[in-house]
């Protein structure tokens, strides 16, 4: 699809969701909140509201004599032992596959990590000077650094539809042969957001082969890898056995923003191939922060704690339940199997949006603002909202009784 025209390099804060969303409410009086909530009642962003156990701060203070150095390049030795026995507990993965340092890098973020792992993994010379660009793969709806990652690095995005009937998730079957050839990069993000579908292992072994035999990277956003409903989401590093034990054309991401209601921490890390690694970290020395040593030592701490990751996850658990018994299956409501945003069938999302606030002082995302229309003018997201339930039982059971009435 012509992309340039939707997304550019010189104004991608205009592409931005919130950007568009405020535009589309700052002008409209808000309306009174729900009882109970105070106004307006932003559920458009995805962002914790909940917070890290109390020793982050113990941490980071009893490493207060570090902040005078530089974060250590890929990340302190245990900070990167600490990820790597998580991935060990989280994931089924054959011992001595991922040596902490060498297949683990440091990152402030997915966020970070998958927009420099865009700049790394996009060629920047072409075969022949008039050969078309590369291509980074995105499912449509997407998180919206993929899309300026991908313009920033002068790859064209080409996205991939999902729907209620292809459950949410790209089918990769479906591309044509001439996109995969031109393929640098595929990402795909598990569970996703906004609708908390999930790839089963078939899936993710799939995706992985095709990227081997076309030889694309695949970056595999799992921020929301431990906020499930039922059971524990597959991660690529789950079928890395399946498909020989090698980490090639693999990389996966990770945080403690979801996991750790620690979004403000900047805390994260990548784990994959080797050369990927090496080549993520070269442009983060060029162009990112890095980690400061304080943050990695209250991130070692979380990531080798799972029991706060528990109550995090139950938190989330209850507000679908609740979202259940006020919702039911309208607007095609069920509960996801991860992630912890509804994405509601209204119809026309910039309308419900509007009428939300209008009426309710509710904010809530439309869901064409998270994704781009094809060439025939269809775009996936347009009938949806997007709601995050990321406030206290009683807000969300409130909140969402005042959008059933609404809409
Ligand atoms: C799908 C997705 N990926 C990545 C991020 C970035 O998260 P962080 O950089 O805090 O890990 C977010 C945050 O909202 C997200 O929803």
């Amino acid at each position: 699809m012509e992309l340039h025209n939707v997304i550019d390099r010189q104004n991608l804060q205009a592409f931005h969701p919130f950007t568009r969303l405020r535009s589309l409410l700052d002008n409209i009086p808000a309306g009174p909140a729900p009882r109970g909530a105070s106004a307006p009642l932003a559920l458009s962003i995805g962002e914790p509201k909940g917070q890290p156990p109390a020793f982050v701060a113990e941490e980071i203070a009893a490493n207060a004599g570090e902040w005078s150095r530089y974060p250590p390049g890929r990340g302190s030795t245990v900070y990167l032992e600490a990820c790597t026995a998580w991935l060990q507990r989280r994931y089924e993965i054959p011992a001595g596959i991922i040596d902490p340092q060498r297949h683990v890098l440091a990152l402030p973020g997915t966020r970070e990590g998958l927009f420099f792992a865009t700049m790394a993994t996009v060629p920047q010379t072409a075969e022949t000077p008039d050969a078309p660009p590369p291509v980074v793969l995105i499912p449509n709806p997407f998180y919206h650094v993929y899309a300026g990652a991908a313009v920033a690095a002068g790859a064209e995005p080409v996205f991939l539809p999902t729907s209620s009937e292809t459950g949410f998730l790209p089918d990769y079957q479906a591309v044509p042969e001439e996109i995969l050839k031109r393929t640098a990069l595929c990402i795909l993000c598990s569970p996703s957001n906004p609708q908390g579908a999930a790839a089963n292992r078939r899936q993710l072994a799939d995706l992985l082969t095709l990227a081997r035999k076309h030889d694309f990277v695949v970056a595999f956003d799992e921020c929301y890898a431990e906020i499930y409903t039922r059971t524990p989401p597959a991660g690529a590093l789950d079928v890395v056995d399946q498909l020989g034990g090698s980490l090639d054309n693999l990389l996966v991401f990770h945080s403690l923003s979801k996991r750790s209601n620690a979004a403000g921490l900047r805390c994260g890390f990548a784990a994959g191939n080797e050369k990927l690694i090496n080549a993520l970290n070269a442009i983060m020395l060029v162009g990112g922060a890095g980690v400061p040593l304080p943050v990695m030592a209250a991130g070692t701490r979380l990531w080798r704690d799972d029991t706060h990751v528990e109550a995090i996850r139950a938190f989330y658990q209850a507000n679908f339940e609740i979202a259940q018994q006020v919702l039911g299956n309208r607007f095609g409501f069920s509960i996801p199997d991860g992630g912890f945003f509804l994405w509601l069938d209204v119809g026309d999302g910039e309308a419900a949006a509007k009428r939300l606030w209008q009426e309710a002082g509710i904010r809530v995302l439309p869901g064409a603002y998270m994704s781009v229309a094809d060439n025939e003018g269809y775009n996936p997201g347009a009938k949806y909202i997007r709601i995050a339930l990321v406030f206290d039982a009683e807000v969300t059971k409130a909140a969402l009784g005042r959008i059933a009435e609404i809409l």
